[in-house]
């Protein structure tokens, strides 16, 4: 049976910048250094006031169709992953079909078109539709179109604010693909919990120190169903590991646990133990406190030898290439992180095709999900092809004023008129309401 994985993928980030150290952390009172040294982060994207995730979303996929040299009947499904839907009841694929309806010749009325939710890990589910669809023949010979897009704003001070993103990544799936192949072999961690959601509200009710630990248990979980599953988690096994990254500093945690997890037991836990010792095990412990003490101890000690930082610097650091400067995409997240490392990579001439990525994604609420990947010969291409350092460099620097302004222009509840601050070229916009109260696009050459 063929493979079936991503076949191309393009990124579509926002196009406003806000300097997160510089401008916003000033003006919110806090020091420079929460943002670089503590969360991780730079700077952070926003749309314009003529962009939205369907902008983004049909952006990002009008230069992957174009880029593949594909035509609206080669497509045969869309699925678009997002939190931050301005629709109940008509999913933003129609949206996005209709804008590719305006600028290729052919239709995509015969295309199979949904939208998927389960906070950020929606996308990730969304690629799992699309594989099952073409692995039950069910495809027609015909290939999917997966977008993740979202404007990850939360409310004006809420802590989440300093972690804030837009931008969409849309991923073509078919068999026999050019970037990565997905393994069979799957894991999840998936628990009721009340650490972020939106109940009919735009911004999001976080309980974010929360939703940190519950970020960390349930990918501990996907990663022992993974296992189970018989996933071999072997540090060596994988040339990168992408996380969902709401900011560089989660995944610091999740990766230093995520080591400690798969060493254990394995030749590379004796070849440290040398230095630090072997892991904690409970049964040496009185108590479980005293026992979780001990492991956050050693976790702490592995985390500063060469061997966890060299692992570190190869496997993990590239992934956050990306992040650092545009911030949570939520559902892009994950896949945003897959592209940094394999950019990085290229750039460093790495020879990675045959190698193993491992993938961990995960949605509040709570689930994660850990897959491998198998990186395809054609990799190399397909990741020289992206422009997103380009855009992120083009971006327009915004000052706190314009920040605030553009927040309220994003915001349902408000009805706030504002120029664009910058000049839309050759993309879809946002250009009104419709006699319905539907979002209108247009093509602006
Ligand atoms: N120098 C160096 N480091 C500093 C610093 C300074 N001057 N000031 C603060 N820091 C460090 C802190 O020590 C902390 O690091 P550690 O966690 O490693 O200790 C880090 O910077 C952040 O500082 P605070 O904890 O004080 O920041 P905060 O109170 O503003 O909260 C947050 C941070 C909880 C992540 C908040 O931004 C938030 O609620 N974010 C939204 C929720 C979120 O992203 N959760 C992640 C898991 S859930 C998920 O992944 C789904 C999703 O996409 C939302």
């Amino acid at each position: 049976m063929a493979e079936v994985g991503i076949d191309g993928i393009e990124i579509r980030t926002g196009k406003l910048k806000l300097d997160l150290p510089g401008t916003f952390a000033p003006a919110q009172g806090d020091d420079p250094e929460k943002f670089t040294k503590g969360l991780g982060l730079y700077t952070s994207s926003l749309p314009d006031v003529y962009e939205d995730i369907v902008t983004m979303a049909a952006n990002a996929s009008h230069r992957l169709l174009d880029r593949k040299d594909l035509s609206l009947s080669d497509i045969g499904r869309i699925d678009v992953a997002t939190e931050s839907a301005f629709d109940k009841s008509k999913p933003v694929s129609t949206y996005v079909a209709g804008c590719l309806e305006q600028v290729f010749e052919d239709d995509l009325h015969h295309a199979n078109k949904g939208e998927r939710k389960f906070a950020c890990v929606a996308g990730t589910q969304a690629l799992d539709d699309a594989y099952n669809w073409i692995r039950a023949g069910r495809n027609q010979g015909r290939k999917a179109l997966v977008i993740a897009t979202d404007t990850a704003l939360y409310e004006r001070d809420d802590p989440g604010e300093s972690t804030q993103g837009a931008g969409a990544v849309a991923m073509l799936i078919d068999e026999n693909p050019d970037l990565v192949a997905f393994s069979d072999a799957q894991g999840y961690g998936s628990a009721d919990e009340t650490d972020f959601l939106k109940p009919n509200q735009q911004f999001p009710s976080v309980d974010g120190k929360r939703s940190m630990q519950v970020y960390l248990a349930r990918m501990r979980e996907a990663m022992e169903d993974f296992e189970r599953n018989g996933g071999d988690t072997h540090p060596d096994n994988f040339a990168l590991i992408p996380f969902h990254t709401p900011f560089p500093g989660m995944v610091r945690r999740a990766a230093a646990l995520g080591f400690r997890h798969c060493i254990r037991g394995t030749e590379v836990e004796e070849e440290v133990a040398d230095e630090i010792g072997h892991q904690p095990r409970e049964t040496e412990f009185d108590s479980h406190d005293a026992f979780l003490e001990a492991q956050k101890e050693y976790t702490e000690t592995l985390t500063e030898t060469n061997m966890y930082e060299e692992w570190y610097a190869e496997t993990i650091e590239p992934t956050l290439a990306i992040s650092r400067y545009v911030g949570n995409w939520y559902t892009g997240s994950v896949h945003i992180a897959r592209a940094a490392g394999l950019q990085e990579a290229l750039e460093d001439g790495r020879d990675l095709t045959g190698r193993q990525l491992l993938v961990g994604s995960y949605g509040s609420g709570a689930q994660a999900e850990i897959h491998a990947e198998a990186i395809q010969p054609g990799w190399e291409d397909e990741i020289s092809q992206l422009n997103i350092d380009e855009q992120v460099e083009n971006r327009r620097d915004i000052t706190f004023d314009e920040y605030e302004q553009i927040h309220d222009v994003h915001n349902h509840d408000e009805s706030i008129e504002m120029d664009p601050l910058t000049t839309p070229d050759g993309e879809f916009v946002f250009d009104g309401w419709g006699r319905m109260g539907e979002r209108k696009y247009s093509y602006v050459e």
